[in-house]
């Protein structure tokens, strides 16, 4: 008779690995002959922070998490984790493996120190019950290389590769240009990985007084594309605009080439007679166009630590929130033994020239603000102000409150990873 109970331990290489690649195999996510190396690379990249769920002695289900650092505003940094990958072999779902993996992941983020956690998302609504709320559009371009008009010289590039050159081309990702949300995660092997996982890209760069600071991955599928930018890494606005440049002169050979647009820049400025190449395009294989879509979710860790860097205000105020976090019931039999606790309960935010959250008695005040960390995690980040999220019925209290919550975030650009994990 077999058993349906999961048991629910860290990873372990030797034991776990030829499992999780079964795995990825099922779901899709790896072939042998290519990525097999990469995804072995992947889990060793990240010191063991990875969860299993075994069933009947085989793991088949998985939760990878990483450690790195976010920018808030314009120059604060703070500590952030993401789970990078949770998969469940198609023996093992419906068992609550991957929620309760998920959940003592980012249970174990907190644990960790980290102020907030991130993830991608395959689809709304399953991450939201461990509290995540959903970021801001992320604008994909899907461009002519032709009708490119990139103000800015041609010059050729270098030919680097992540075989090769991984020390430099990851020196060059922690010093690039990373605005509000910009995200650093994962060092070095896991950069490295994360780019050739998934796709067989080429690397080109260019060097700024002898050292690599610009350059850009593609995936080229054909002789005629589209080519993906599966990643970039630059310094200044000038040197992002090189690297754009140098995709315009592909032009005589790539149809269409797809970039995720920094939120810096209008891509269609660059672009000659945006709308009729739409039209143009339309429906076809190499229809150009600009598509908006939320990929990415976040949520708050440390109260305390994200309110810190919020900027300050002139007239103090306090609000008590009262807080729901999802997070609690899917901590329930997953083995999390650690300290960080969700976030549920009572709590005093306190806004002046500094800031402050502090956590109340349960019922020890009336609460000005009704919401739960998900509402909260999106207003801090400034992905929608409080006012919005309170319309839609996210956020709940006085309206002279969103008013003093809206000035908290209004100053903030829209927040970007700038980075895929
Ligand atoms: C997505 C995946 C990880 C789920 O694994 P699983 O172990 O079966 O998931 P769990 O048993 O923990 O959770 C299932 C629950 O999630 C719920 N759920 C699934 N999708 C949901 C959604 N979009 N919104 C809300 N709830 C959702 C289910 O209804 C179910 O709830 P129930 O337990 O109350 O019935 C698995 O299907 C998978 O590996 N898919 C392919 C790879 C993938 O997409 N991974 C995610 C990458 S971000």
């Amino acid at each position: 008779m077999e058993n349906h109970a999961l048991e629910l331990v860290d990873f372990d290489f030797d034991r776990d690995m030829d499992d999780v690649l079964a795995m990825w195999k099922e779901v899709g996510w790896c072939d042998e002959e290519r990525t097999e190396p990469f995804v072995r690379e992947f889990f060793q990249a990240n010191d063991g922070r990875s969860v299993v769920a075994r069933l009947n002695g085989r793991a088949e289900s998985v939760a990878h998490r990483s450690l790195g650092s976010i920018k808030y505003g314009a120059d604060r940094e703070l500590s952030a984790g993401a789970i990078t990958a949770v998969t469940t072999s198609r023996i093992g779902r419906r068992l609550r493996g991957a929620s309760r993996l998920t959940a003592r992941s980012v249970a174990t983020l907190g644990g960790e120190g980290c102020a907030i956690a991130l993830l991608g998302m395959f689809e709304q609504g399953f991450y939201d019950r461990f509290g995540f709320g959903v970021g801001p559009y992320e604008h994909v371009v899907r461009v002519s290389p032709g009708s490119l008009r990139v103000p800015c010289e041609y010059r050729t590039p270098e030919r680097f590769d992540f075989e090769n050159h991984s020390e430099e081309l990851y020196e060059a990702v922690v010093r690039r240009h990373r605005g509000h949300g910009g995200l650093l995660i994962g060092g070095e092997r896991a950069a490295r990985t994360i780019v050739m996982l998934d796709q067989q890209s080429s690397v080109y760069g260019y060097r700024t007084d002898g050292v690599l600071s610009h350059w850009i991955a593609v995936e080229h599928q054909g002789e005629h594309g589209p080519d993906n930018v599966i990643a970039w890494a630059y310094e200044t606005p000038a040197q992002c605009l090189e690297l754009l440049r140098l995709c315009q002169e592909w032009s005589d050979q790539t149809d269409v080439i797809r970039f995720t647009e920094p939120v810096w820049l209008q891509a269609q400025d660059f672009i000659d007679a945006p709308g009729t190449n739409r039209r143009r395009t339309h429906g076809s294989k190499a229809s150009v166009s600009t598509e908006a879509f939320a990929w990415w979710q976040i949520r708050i860790l440390d109260l305390a630590a994200c309110v810190r860097p919020m900027v300050a205000v002139e007239d103090p105020f306090d609000v008590v929130v009262d807080l729901s976090d999802p997070i609690g019931s899917h901590l329930v039999d997953s083995g999390y033994d650690g300290s960080w606790e969700p976030l549920t309960g009572l709590w005093r935010l306190s806004f002046s020239e500094s800031h402050s959250a502090e956590r109340l008695p349960d019922g020890s005040e009336a609460a000005d603000l009704t919401t739960s960390v998900n509402a909260l995690s999106r207003w801090w980040l400034g992905v929608l102000p409080a006012s919005a999220l309170a319309a839609v019925g996210q956020m709940d209290g006085d309206p002279a409150i969103f008013e003093r919550l809206d000035l908290l975030t209004a100053h903030l650009p829209r927040p970007q990873p700038g980075w895929d994990f």
